[in-house]
């Protein structure tokens, strides 16, 4: 099974970035722990700043895989044309965020994405990466 995991902007900072939000281990490191725990999966990485790279990389990486799961970061709150990709791809999707969106501010509280995704994990960290791959395998072999 392919799994390409896109993040968006400034989740290249993870380890460093307001670790009261989002921790301090970085996705490098967490991505070596990811491609452990699940031997079985080809997980790809792609991460952008920029909202059309991000797009650029759904059309090319994601028409490969069997399932996303994305964190746009900020671009959840604001991009139709990120919604409008994924639902161009038409993979399954799992939407991430590390944070709890709910608990901060309002323009955190609604993301385009949602609508184009099955699910989404919201607030339980890194691990949330790891609970959506585990889903679209287990989805995959039922
Ligand atoms: C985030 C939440 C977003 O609101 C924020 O802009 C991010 C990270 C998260 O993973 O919690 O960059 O997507």
């Amino acid at each position: 099974m392919r799994i390409l995991i896109i993040n968006g902007p400034n989740l290249n900072l993870l380890g460093h970035r307001e670790p009261q939000w989002y921790g301090n281990v970085s996705f490098e490191t967490f991505l070596e722990e990811l491609r452990q725990r699940f031997p079985q999966v080809q997980i790809e990485y792609f991460q952008s700043n920029s909202e059309g790279a991000l797009i650029d990389s759904l059309h090319q990486l994601g028409q490969q895989a069997d399932g996303i799961v994305i964190n746009a970061g900020a671009y959840a709150h604001t991009s139709i044309a990120l919604a409008d990709a994924l639902a161009a791809v038409g993979r399954p999707t799992i939407e991430v965020h590390i944070s709890n969106v709910f608990a901060r501010e309002t323009y955190r509280h609604h993301s385009y994405l949602t609508a184009r995704c099955i699910g989404c994990i919201i607030g339980l960290g890194l691990e949330g990466y790891a609970l959506a791959i585990e889903y679209l395998l287990r989805q995959q072999n039922s």
